[in-house]
C-alpha cells in the first residue's frame, strides 16, 4: 500500500502559484511509487481578500489544518495598494497559521552553492542552519497603544519569552547540530535585553549538557551581523528569538546568492499540526505573470518538506538535483518552467 501525504497547497499571490506548480512538479518527479501526494489547494491571499473580504477563515484554518503537511507560496499584493491598506495578510494569515499550527520552529538554511557568486569577497564554504524560534518573542501581539496620533501617544511591543518555549526551539536546535558539524551558535543580545537573554543563555547552558558533543558558542545580535559578512563559514546552527532570526535571515540570504534560492520550513516538531514549507520570498509583483520567477527557493523548501516526512534520500535528490542546476548556470536567462522542468529531468529515472 503506498503511504498517502494528504497536501494543503497555499499558491497564494503574485508569483507564488507561478513558483509552486514548479515545486510540486519536482515534488512529483522526486518520490517514488510509495508515496502518493493527495494535493488540495487553497484560495488564499490578498487576491481572496480582494474577491472576498476574507482572509483566514475559522474554517479555512480548520481546513489546513485537517492535512500532513502545507506548500506555501507567497502571499501579499503590491506593496501600497489602497485596497489592501486593512487587510493585514501578514499578521492574518501568516503569523496566524504559523501561531495557530504551533510553528515554533523556523528552519532557514543557507548553502552557498557551487556556482553561485556572493556579495561577499571571501565567503568561504557557507553551509549554516538558522533555527528560528517562530511562536513568541515580540511577533505575538501582545502589545498596544492610547493616545494614537496624538504628541503623547504611548506604544507597546511586549516580547514574550516562556521557559517552555525557549527550550523546545534549543533542544531542536541542539538536536540538529549533532547530526551536522556539531556547533551551536546562540544570538541574542543578553547584555541589554538581560531578563529574555537570561533565560536564552540559561537554557542553552542547561540542555548543553545531554549534548556534549556539540560545542557552543554565543554572538550578540550586532556582533552576528558583523560575522555573516566577514566569516559566515564559522556558522553551523544559528538558535535565536523569532525578531532577531527574522532579520539575520535576510542578511543570509544576501550573502548566498540571494531571495531566489532561499528555502524555509514552518515546523511542528510534535507533529500535532502539519509543518509549512515555503520559499523566503515574497509574492514580487514586479515581475509576476511574466514567467521568469526563480522557482528553485520553492524547489528546496520541498526539500525541506521530504525531509519533514522522513523522506530523506528524496529530500538529497532534490538538493542534488537543485544544486546541479544551479551550478550549471550560465547567466541565459531561462523561464520558470524551463527551470523547474531542468530540475524535475534530473530526478526522472534513468531510461
Ligand atoms: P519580494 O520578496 O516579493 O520581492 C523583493 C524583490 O525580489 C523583488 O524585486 C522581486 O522581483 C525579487 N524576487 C522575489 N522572489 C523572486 C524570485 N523567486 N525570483 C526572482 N526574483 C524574485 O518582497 P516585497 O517586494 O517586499 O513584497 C511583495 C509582496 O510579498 C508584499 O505584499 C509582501 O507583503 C509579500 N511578502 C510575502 C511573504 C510570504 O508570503 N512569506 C514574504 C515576504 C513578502
Ligand atoms: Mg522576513
Amino acid at each position: 500500500m503506498p503511504r498517502t501525504v494528504r497536501l494543503a497547497v497555499i499558491p497564494g499571490d503574485g508569483i507564488g502559484p507561478e513558483v509552486v506548480a514548479e515545486a510540486l512538479k519536482v515534488l512529483r518527479a522526486a518520490v517514488g511509487d510509495e508515496t502518493r501526494f493527495e494535493e488540495t489547494h487553497f484560495s488564499l491571499g490578498a487576491g481572496r481578500f480582494l474577491e472576498t473580504g476574507d482572509v483566514l477563515t475559522d474554517d479555512d484554518l480548520a481546513a489546513v489544518a485537517s492535512h500532513d503537511a502545507i506548500l506555501l507560496g507567497a502571499v501579499g499584493g503590491v506593496p501600497g495598494d489602497p485596497r489592501l491598506a486593512n487587510a493585514n495578510i501578514e499578521r492574518g494569515l501568516l503569523l496566524k497559521l504559523r501561531f495557530s499550527l504551533d510553528h515554533y520552529v523556523n528552519l532557514r538554511p543557507t548553502v552557498l552553492h557551487p556556482g553561485v557568486e556572493s556579495p561577499l569577497a571571501a565567503p568561504g564554504d557557507v553551509d549554516f542552519v538558522v533555527v528560528r524560534e517562530g511562536t513568541e518573542g515580540p511577533y505575538v501581539g501582545n502589545g498596544g497603544a492610547i493616545r494614537v496620533g496624538t504628541p503623547a501617544e504611548v506604544a507597546n511591543e511586549v516580547s514574550v519569552n516562556t521557559a517552555f518555549g525557549v527550550e523546545r526551539v534549543v533542544r531542536y536546535a541542539f538536536a540538529a547540530a549533532s547530526g551536522r558539524r556539531k556547533k551551536l551558535t546562540l544570538v541574542h543580545k543578553t547584555n541589554v535585553l538581560v531578563f529574555a537573554g537570561g533565560l536564552w543563555k540559561r537554557t542553552v547552558d542547561a540542555v548543553a549538557v545531554e549534548f556534549p558533543d556539540v560545542a557552543v558558542d554565543y554572538l550578540h545580535v550586532d556582533a552576528a551581523t558583523i560575522f555573516l559578512v566577514t566569516d559566515p563559514a564559522r556558522f553551523d546552527v544559528i538558535v535565536t528569538d523569532n525578531l532577531f532570526g527574522d532579520i539575520l535571515t535576510d542578511l543570509a540570504g544576501a550573502i548566498s546568492g540571494g531571495i531566489g534560492l532561499a528555502a524555509s520550513g514552518n515546523i511542528n516538531p510534535d507533529g500535532r499540526f502539519p509543518s509549512m514549507f515555503e520559499p523566503v520570498h515574497g509574492s514580487a509583483p514586479d515581475i509576476a505573470g511574466k514567467g521568469i520567477a526563480d522557482p528553485t527557493a520553492a524547489i528546496l523548501s520541498v526539500a525541506l518538506l521530504l525531509d519533514h516526512l522522513g523522506l530523506a534520500d528524496d529530500a538529497e535528490r532534490v538538493r542534488g538535483a537543485a544544486s546541479d542546476d544551479i551550478a550549471g548556470r550560465d547567466g541565459s536567462t531561462r523561464s520558470t518552467s524551463e527551470i523547474g522542468d531542468a530540475i524535475a529531468a534530473r530526478l526522472a529515472p534513468a531510461a
